[in-house]
């Protein structure tokens, strides 16, 4: 395929940009029907602003502090979007609330990564919320967002174990390997077609079904 037969998206960060280097990685296939328009930070010390640019992606910094107002900061950031043609916009480690306005705005077009199995939790630390609940499992899901925080159809999750020693770094680093397999692979599946939103819920349409279970800690058997 070649670029301009690619589907332009556009990629929120405010930090350090890992997800959107795995979005970017995975453009880099001819196979891979997604190329990025823009990327946006809402933060000028973003360091995944340099990555985008080395990446040869134009970059856009749009900081909440030079507007008077959240619909104006919003409008400068819905308009670079729109002028890219891009199709859907990837939050990736963007930590502003976007409002019930914008997200209506850009209806199941918008899409979010989260470091835990949602609907479990939401919000900041996720790392150290399932570390304090004494899960055993936990993960990363993305999903189509919804005015509310960290909500909407579910298009995939991974699960990971939460082993004994644990630290919210260590179970961060753990998660973040699977985010970035997740996140190309939900953006495939939306703009391919296999996944497809119903109402609240994301139906996969390829049939490859996992059937197996996890189970941590392992029985003796
Ligand atoms: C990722 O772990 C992402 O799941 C999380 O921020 C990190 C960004 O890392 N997002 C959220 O917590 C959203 N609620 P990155 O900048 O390296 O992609």
């Amino acid at each position: 395929m070649t670029n301009s037969a690619k589907t332009p998206v556009a990629v929120l960060i405010s930090g350090r940009g890992s997800n959107m280097g795995s979005i970017l990685d995975a453009c880099e296939s001819p196979d891979f029907p997604v190329r990025v328009g823009i990327v946006i930070s809402d933060n000028p010390k973003a360091e995944g602003l340099k990555v985008a640019k080395e990446n040869g992606v134009d970059t856009l910094v749009v900081k909440r502090s030079d507007y008077s107002s959240k619909a104006e900061f919003e409008e400068v950031i819905d308009k670079a979007i729109r002028e890219t043609g891009a199709k859907l916009i990837c939050l990736a480690g963007f930590m502003a609330l976007l409002s019930e306005d914008f997200v209506n705005g850009w209806h199941n077009q918008i899409i979010n990564i989260h470091p835990s199995l949602l609907p479990a939790f939401k919000g900041l630390e996720a790392h150290q919320q399932a570390i304090d609940a004494g899960v055993r499992f936990t993960g990363c899901t993305v999903h189509i967002v919804r005015p509310e925080m960290d909500a909407g159809p579910i298009i995939i999750q991974a699960v990971v174990p939460v082993t004994k020693n644990d630290t919210a770094d260590s179970l961060a680093s753990r998660i973040l390997h699977y985010e970035h397999v997740l996140y190309p692979e939900a953006l495939r599946l939306l703009i391919t077609g296999e996944a497809e939103i119903k109402g609240e819920k994301t139906i996969i349409n390829n049939g490859r079904w996992q059937k197996t279970g996890h189970v941590n800690p392992a029985p003796l058997i």
